[in-house]
């Protein structure tokens, strides 16, 4: 087993509200997995806790979090900084603002590969333009002269899975990457995921059935910080059991 998540809750301190209630999740290596849910759900907060970012003075966070074998939570931030952007990395909803939009992209990418491997600046060069050609970029040369703002959405998205792919990660969790993009693109980014399945287990976030339905695997449907309802996406389309399932499944039917 890859990643355990064990009763992870988060209370925000000042209100006393659980967004994340108790979840248990686990992943395998190399495979695909999904977590559903609207908006407000928790499922954003799941990452942030993941990567350490939920701050103590304004959550209380309980339950533990293994990656291979060993509880991330506990482990100190030298650790912990060594995993993240490698061995774990993360795809932002808005590619927009994941990149420092005054840093041409090819420097940005290099440094991602920089902070993990003492290499020369040509040796991250061409780490780069290989984890652009795994991303489905072309023309690498052009994108790695490009600001941010050059660049299409859906290019920009890719850019950010070449962010993520560059260390070899194996995990990967991508967190609604299909939200900020149209359709032809939401198509384009889920297949490229699923795609990376194999070589690293990802965990695809979305609020979209139709993103979730492309992308496959096991999938976890999450309502106000708890897990509702869980098993095959394939199966849970056909024959979704929870309330809340069916509601999501036919709001999704509807657009
Ligand atoms: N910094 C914060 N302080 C207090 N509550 C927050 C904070 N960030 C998010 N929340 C609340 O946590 C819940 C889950 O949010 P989030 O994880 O972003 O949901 P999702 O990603 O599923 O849309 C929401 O009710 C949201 O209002
Ligand atoms: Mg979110």
């Amino acid at each position: 087993m890859l990643l355990e998540i064990k009763e992870l809750s988060v209370k925000v301190k000042s209100s006393g509200v659980k967004v994340v209630n108790g979840i248990n999740l686990s992943v395998d290596e190399g495979e695909p997995l999904l977590i559903l849910g609207q908006s407000g759900s928790g499922k954003t907060m799941i990452c942030r806790t993941l990567f350490g970012l939920t701050n103590r003075y304004n959550f209380d966070v309980s339950g533990q979090i293994f990656f291979e074998g060993k509880d991330i939570m506990s482990a100190d931030a030298k650790k912990r900084r060594k995993l993240y952007g490698s061995d774990i990395a993360l795809i932002p909803q808005n590619p927009m603002t994941s990149f420092d939009p005054s840093c041409k992209l090819g420097n940005q990418l290099a440094e991602t590969y920089r902070i993990h491997n003492k290499s020369s600046v040509k040796a991250a060069q061409n780490a780069v333009f290989e984890a652009m050609h795994r991303a489905g970029l072309e023309q690498c040369k052009a994108i790695w002269s490009s600001y941010p703002y050059m660049l299409s959405g859906g290019m920009l998205q890719r850019a950010a899975v070449a962010a993520a792919i560059i260390n070899h990660p194996k995990l990967i969790i991508a967190d609604e990457p299909t939200t900020a993009l149209d359709a032809e693109h939401r198509i384009a980014v889920t297949n490229l995921l699923k795609g990376l399945c194999g070589s690293a287990a990802v965990i695809m976030i979305t609020h979209d059935f139709a993103v979730a339905d492309r992308f496959g695997g096991y999938a976890y449907i999450m309502k106000n910080g708890v897990f509702v309802e869980q098993g095959n996406i394939e199966k849970i389309i056909a024959a979704p059991e929870n309330e809340y399932t069916k509601e999501l499944l036919n709001a999704a039917l509807l657009i």
